[in-house]
């Protein structure tokens, strides 16, 4: 067994000579100098003083040496190492604090830009106005009821009442998705129901008979179709609201009276509505509706000196069609006629929004231009 080197000088440990320890240094203090960002500081760091790091190694060579050697090379190496991690703290300093510097600047919001380069849109008019008017009767308990675009013909005309040959069952009028009936001579073998583009929302009233026992409050908003051209006055593609109630003991009293609170509503407290007698296959008796005008309250009527655009100094607008619901409608849709009543009104929001807003051409209404759209707000 040999007795411990005594004479093992730490000189000749190639790793533990002063000038290879202050080469590491140096390189360490260089690599820091010239990380140029945090990330490469950090790579600098692991590589200068982590555990493989050659002044690591240095350090860990000293406790290889005799007893007498240790002390100067532990000084020399602790002394570099020093020296390193003083340096690498002050890097660290000067590059958080310039990168602190440069996100100030590329982070700052210019709040003189401005502020409207993507401009908002808008709720359609005719959105808005469905709620509006939907909203009047909900907050009366009615409720919201849907039914589809694409509807059974027995929905849209059978259970409505509409005789086989009514003229609006003819295919100039209905836009037919699949057979029709043969009873109007177009196509089909004459048996079955066929499939239409809703030409009215009135088939949710049939739908909603169904689906519920009585009593029955519902208002349906919804889009329609017919086979007209789109000019200034007529759109295939407009939108209705519907509604249905049933209960007992409903009277055309409360048709009015409820038709009367919804144009107050709508368009203030001196409003009233007028029902002139007309036909409709699914209310009997059917009126026409006509609200009184809201800008001249009736005035302009033989007034010459105060004439009125909205209602052509007529007085009166006409809204839509009501009625007491026909008991044939009640009894295809298995409500018993002996014990319920109902009434029913339908009307156009085109219409509404353009004598409401003075729309004059209802092509503005479906081209989607935002300039129409946005006067009107972005009432919720
Ligand atoms: N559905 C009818 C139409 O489109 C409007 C209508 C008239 C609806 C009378 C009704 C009503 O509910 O009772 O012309």
């Amino acid at each position: 067994m040999s007795a411990p080197n005594k004479s093992y000088d730490p000189v000749e440990v190639e790793a533990l000579k002063p000038e290879e320890i202050e080469r590491m240094r140096d390189e360490a203090l260089a690599a820091f100098a010239a990380a140029g960002d945090l990330d490469t500081l950090q790579e600098a760091k692991v590589a200068h003083t982590g555990g493989a790091s050659p002044l690591a190694l240095a350090n860990r060579e000293i406790g290889a040496l005799p007893p007498h050697a240790k002390a100067a090379a532990g000084k020399l190496v602790g002394q570099a190492r020093g020296a390193v991690n003083k340096a690498l703290a002050a890097r660290q300093v000067e590059l958080e604090a310039e990168r602190d510097a440069r996100v100030l600047v590329e982070e700052a919001v210019d709040v003189t830009l401005p502020h409207d380069r993507v401009p908002a849109g808008a709720r359609h008019p005719l959105t808005t106005m469905m709620e509006r008017v939907a909203d009047v009767f909900v907050s009366m308990g009615y409720e919201i009821a849907e039914g589809p675009e694409v509807e059974a013909e027995w929905f849209n005309f059978d259970a409505l009442n509409f005789t086989p040959d009514h003229p609006a069952r003819q295919m100039q009028d209905t836009f037919f998705v699949q057979g029709a009936k043969g009873a109007r001579g177009a196509e089909g073998s004459g048996d079955e129901s066929g499939v239409v583009l809703r030409t009215h929302t009135s088939p949710v009233q049939a739908r909603a008979m169904l689906d519920r026992e009585p009593p029955v409050y519902i208002v349906c908003p919804g889009r329609v179709y017919r086979t007209d051209e789109l000019d200034a006055t007529h759109t295939p593609v407009f939108h209705q609201i519907e509604l249905l109630a049933i209960d007992e003991g409903l009277t055309m009293a409360d048709l009015k009276g409820t038709l009367d609170h919804m144009v107050r509503s709508l368009f203030g407290a001196d409003m009233k509505t007028r029902l002139r007698p007309n036909f409709f296959p699914f209310t009997e008796p059917s009126a026409e509706m006509d609200m009184l005008c809201y800008v001249c309250k009736g005035e302009s009527v033989g007034n010459p000196d105060r004439p009125c655009r909205t209602c052509s100094s007529e007085g009166w607008i006409e809204l839509g069609g009501c009625g007491m619901v026909n008991p044939r409608v009640l009894t295809a849709c298995g409500v018993d006629p002996q014990k319920y009543s109902g009434f029913a009104f339908g009307f156009g929001i085109e219409r509404m929004l353009m004598f409401r807003h003075n729309v004059e051409d209802m092509r503005d209404m479906v081209e989607g231009d935002v300039r129409f759209t946005r006067p009107f707000g972005m009432e919720i």
